[in-house]
C-alpha cells in the first residue's frame, strides 16, 4: 500500500537480515520453514503501521524494530497455523508450508515462530517494557480466542452477525491495532493518543477483515495468492454468507443449507451456486457498506487526538487503501 511505502521499505531492509539468521540456524527442518514463509511476500502492513505510529512522536524509530520485527513474524505464524486450520494450498501465490514441508512441520515451525515473536519483542529493552509485553501477550491470546470462534462458527447452525464480527475484532483486528498502539508507545505518545490510535486500527481491521472475506469470492486468485472460495468449500460463518442467510428466499435458504450440510461435494459446483445465491441476495453491497461504516468510525477515531494534517492525511490513505486493497 503506497501510503506507507517508506516504512515498508525501511523495515524490509532490517528485516532480510534477520531472515538470513534463521534461515542458516540449526536444525534447517526446523528454521528453514520459517525462512521461507518470511520470505515470500506479505504487504508487511503491521510492522509498517508500527514503524509509522512511532514516526507520529518520535524522529527516531529504528528503536521500534525489534518489536516491529515480532509482530511479523507473529503474523505469519497465524498464517502457519491458520491454513492448516483452514486446509489452504495456497498463500501468496506459493504453496502453504504444510504443503510444501508436512503438516507437523507447519505446526513446530509455527511454534517457533510464537516464541521467536517474543524473544524479538523483548530484545527491544524499552522502558515500557513490562506494559508493552502485556499489551502484546494480551492481544496474541486474543488472536487465537478469535481463531477458535472461527473454527466453532464452521459447525454452528446460528452464528449472529454480531457473534461474527466479535470474532474478526480477535482474529485480525487487534493486531492490527496492537501494532499502531506498540509503535505509537514505544516513541513516547501518552496513553490517549496510544488508545485513539488503537481504536483506528480496530474499525480499519474490521473492515480489512470484511475486505479478505469479500475477496475470498470477488478476488483475482492470481493477485490475491489465495484459492477462490476457500472460505465457501470451508463452511466459514463470513459476513457475506451470514447476509446471505439472513435476506434470501426460502427455497434459495434450502439451497444453501443442503451445500452447507454435503460431506463430499465438487468444490468449483459449490463456489459457484453459493455465490449466485450472493449476487441474488446483494451481499457483496451489503459489504461494502458494513465497511464504510468502519471506515468512518476509523476516520472518527482520528478527530480525537490531536495529529498533525500530514499524519492524518497518511492515515486517512491508509483506510482508504484498505477498502480497495486487491490482494
Ligand atoms: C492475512 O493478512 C490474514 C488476515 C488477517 C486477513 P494480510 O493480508 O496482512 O497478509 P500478508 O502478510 O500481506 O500476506
Ligand atoms: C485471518 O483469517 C486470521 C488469522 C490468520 C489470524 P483468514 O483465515 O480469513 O485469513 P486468510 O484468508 O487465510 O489469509
Ligand atoms: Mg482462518
Ligand atoms: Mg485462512
Ligand atoms: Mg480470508
Amino acid at each position: 500500500m503506497s501510503s506507507l511505502d517508506g516504512f515498508v521499505t525501511l523495515f524490509e531492509a532490517s528485516f532480510r537480515e534477520e531472515i538470513g539468521k534463521i534461515r542458516e540456524t540449526s536444525p534447517r527442518r526446523l528454521y528453514e520453514p520459517i525462512a521461507y514463509s518470511l520470505t515470500i511476500g506479505g504487504k508487511r502492513l503491521r510492522p509498517a503501521l508500527m514503524l509509522y505510529a512511532a514516526s507520529m512522536f518520535s524522529e527516531s524509530v529504528e528503536e521500534v524494530l525489534p518489536a516491529a520485527m515480532a509482530i511479523e513474524i507473529f503474523h505469519n505464524f497465524t498464517l502457519l497455523h491458520d491454513d492448516i486450520m483452514d486446509k489452504a494450498e495456497l498463500r501468496r501465490g506459493l504453496p502453504t508450508v504444510h504443503m510444501k514441508y508436512s503438516e507437523n512441520v507447519a505446526i513446530l515451525s509455527g511454534d517457533a515462530m510464537s516464541i521467536l515473536a517474543f524473544k524479538y519483542f523483548i530484545g527491544g529493552n524499552n522502558e515500557r517494557l513490562s506494559d508493552l509485553l502485556s499489551l502484546f501477550s494480551v492481544t496474541a491470546l486474543e488472536v487465537c480466542e478469535g481463531q477458535q470462534m472461527d473454527m466453532d462458527f464452521e459447525k454452528a447452525d446460528q452464528v449472529s452477525i454480531e457473534q461474527y464480527l466479535e470474532m474478526i475484532r480477535l482474529k485480525t483486528a487487534v493486531l492490527i491495532a496492537c501494532s499502531l498502539k506498540t509503535g505509537a508507545l514505544i516513541a513516547g505518545a501518552n496513553p490517549a493518543e496510544a488508545d485513539m490510535l488503537y481504536e483506528y486500527g480496530i474499525n480499519v481491521g474490521l473492515a480489512f477483515q470484511l475486505q479478505d472475506d469479500w475477496l475470498d469470492v470477488y478476488g483475482d486468485p492470481e493477485v490475491f495468492g489465495k484459492k477462490q472460495g476457500g472460505d465457501i468449500c470451508a463452511n466459514k460463518k463470513t459476513f457475506l454468507l451470514l447476509k446471505a442467510i439472513e435476506k434470501c428466499d426460502p427455497d434459495s435458504l434450502s439451497e444453501l443449507n443442503s451445500w452447507l450440510l454435503k460431506q463430499d461435494f465438487d468444490p468449483l459446483q459449490k463456489v459457484a451456486v453459493i455465490t449466485a445465491i450472493y449476487e441474488k441476495t446483494g451481499v457483496s453491497k451489503a459489504t461494502r457498506d458494513l465497511m464504510h461504516h468502519y471506515y468512518t468510525k476509523a476516520l472518527g477515531a482520528l478527530e480525537e487526538i490531536t495529529i498533525s494534517v500530514q499524519h492524518k492525511e497518511t492515515l486517512v490513505a491508509f483506510a482508504d487503501e484498505a477498502m480497495v486493497r486487491v490482494k
